[in-house]
């Protein structure tokens, strides 16, 4: 694809992690030269306010890019290379729901695991599909990278309805723990470890580790992990909530019940569902934390930046974690081939498992996509878990082409974090009257 420059619209512009991706896109210009960047959401208010604010940035720091906003997907979507795709569907008010109602019956709330992300899941194919779609009509030859969650049931949903279409789907997560674990190890960040990982998103283990000089780094990773799990003084701040904190610390009882791998941090609410329902307060979950927050900050930045009229003086940076998606970016138009985790069909990269699974492993990214980097055969504890959670995941896809009520309780039953048919079917009983503005009409 090599061009001169790219033009870069981003799905989701009211995100909250839209300012770090602007920022990130103008840090990086150098190595990644953008002409365009195009805000698109189907809020007008609540994008208004970041994209005024990012404009503002943009404007005082690089005015050479066209900076644009809209709700209107053919101006967004028209002449471009990328789509950043970050939405979330029903907004921070569903995601309330998604963790609140299984609490109710004594069952974890989470916005990507267990039912909460079968129902975030079923909202989210819709409006990803749409994007794409969009895309693919008046810029047949972008790429998407989508991060819109739940990124395993959104890759499911794309891989079996658009199959041929550019899209590759990511998450953050691998990468986060891997700056922990280069850290760990004396090391800068994730780009100096070579690894080798096997899942599904939000469901994966490293099983290799190394630094560049093909050192073996496992042993000093699972010594800090079986002492403190990813807990560190130098954590990244971007996990800093207390949610987070827990969850970090948490990952050492989630390493011992494998200690030859070290696990993806989300294993936690399969493994220990019990003690998270436990640990969680009904009334006030993660949405709430996040809305306090992070929600609150960005969005009280942005509103300071409009009322004053300049971006200076607010110590605003590039947000790392858009990093790798700038990185993406790049790999794919300038045929870099750099390594990234990546949500793909399997086909045999994970040889003992179901050719058909979207998995999570590592890949090396060139202008003609991605090859996938095989990982050989899994033990019988890995597999036993990913067979479970990819059948939910592939049922609560099949639920929503079909309109199945009885693939969507399946789906529920099948989760290792319900206990019974019988729960998961009050639980769904109740996510179909909250989704109903969302959801297929079920039978
Ligand atoms: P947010 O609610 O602040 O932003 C999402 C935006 O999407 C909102 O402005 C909303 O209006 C918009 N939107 C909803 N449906 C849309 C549609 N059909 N078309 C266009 N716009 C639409 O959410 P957030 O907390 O900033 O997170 C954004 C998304 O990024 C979520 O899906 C989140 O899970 C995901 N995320 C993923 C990763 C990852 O590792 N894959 C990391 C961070 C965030
Ligand atoms: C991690 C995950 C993402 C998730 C994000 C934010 O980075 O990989 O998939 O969306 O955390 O979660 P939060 O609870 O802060 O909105
Ligand atoms: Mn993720």
């Amino acid at each position: 694809m090599s061009k001169q420059s790219y033009a870069v619209t981003i799905a989701g512009g009211g995100s909250t992690y839209t300012p770090g991706v602007v920022l990130m896109l103008i840090a990086d210009r150098e190595k990644f030269p953008i002409n365009r960047i195009c805000l698109y959401d189907n809020d007008a208010k609540r994008q208004e306010t970041i994209a005024r604010a990012c404009e503002i940035y943009v404007r005082e720091n690089a005015p050479e890019v066209k900076f644009e906003y809209t709700t209107d997907p053919e101006t967004a979507f028209t002449g471009i290379d990328f789509v950043l795709a970050q939405i979330r569907v029903g907004k921070y008010e569903m995601r309330d729901k998604d963790e609140k109602i299984p609490l109710k019956y004594g069952v974890l709330g989470q916005e990507t695991c267990g039912p909460g992300g079968i129902a975030y899941g079923l909202r989210s194919i819709g409006g990803v599909l749409e994007i794409l779609d969009y895309m693919e009509k008046y810029s047949p030859n972008a790429w998407m990278l989508n991060y819109s969650n739940p990124a395993a049931i959104v890759a499911e949903a794309t891989r079996r309805l658009r199959p041929s279409s550019k899209i590759i789907n990511i998450c953050d997560m691998p990468i986060a723990l891997m700056d922990i674990m280069a850290n760990m190890c004396g090391l800068h960040d994730h780009k100096d470890l070579v690894y080798g990982y096997y899942g599904l998103n939000h469901f994966g283990w490293w099983w290799k580790v190394e630094d560049k000089a093909g050192h073996d780094l496992m042993p000093t990773i699972k010594e800090h992990m079986a002492k403190n799990g990813y807990a560190s003084e130098n954590a990244d701040m971007q996990f800093i909530d207390a949610s987070w904190d827990a969850t970090f610390r948490k990952a050492k009882d989630v390493y011992a019940v494998d200690p030859n791998t070290i696990p993806n941090t989300y294993l936690k609410y399969y493994l220990y569902s019990d003690y998270v329902v436990a640990h969680t307060d009904p009334k006030h979950t993660r949405t709430d934390e996040v809305r306090e927050g992070r929600e609150k900050n960005v969005f009280g930045t942005a509103r300071q930046i409009i009322e004053k009229g300049t971006a200076e003086g607010f110590g605003l940076k590039a947000d790392e974690h858009s990093e790798y998606i700038v990185d993406l970016a790049m790999a794919l138009a300038e045929n870099t081939h750099e390594r990234f985790m990546l949500i793909v069909p399997n086909h045999g990269a994970v040889e003992n498992f179901d050719p058909t699974a979207m998995v999570e492993i590592p890949c090396i990214v060139g202008s003609d996509g991605y090859e996938k980097i095989c990982q050989g055969t899994i033990p019988q504890f890995q597999k036993g878990m990913m067979e479970q959670q990819v059948s939910v995941e592939k049922l609560a896809v099949s639920a929503w082409i079909d309109h199945s009520y009885q693939e969507l309780w399946q789906a529920l039953t099948l989760s290792k974090t319900v206990p019974s048919a019988s729960v998961a079917k009050q639980i769904l009983d109740d996510l179909i009257e909250a989704n109903k503005d969302f959801w297929p009409e079920l039978h």
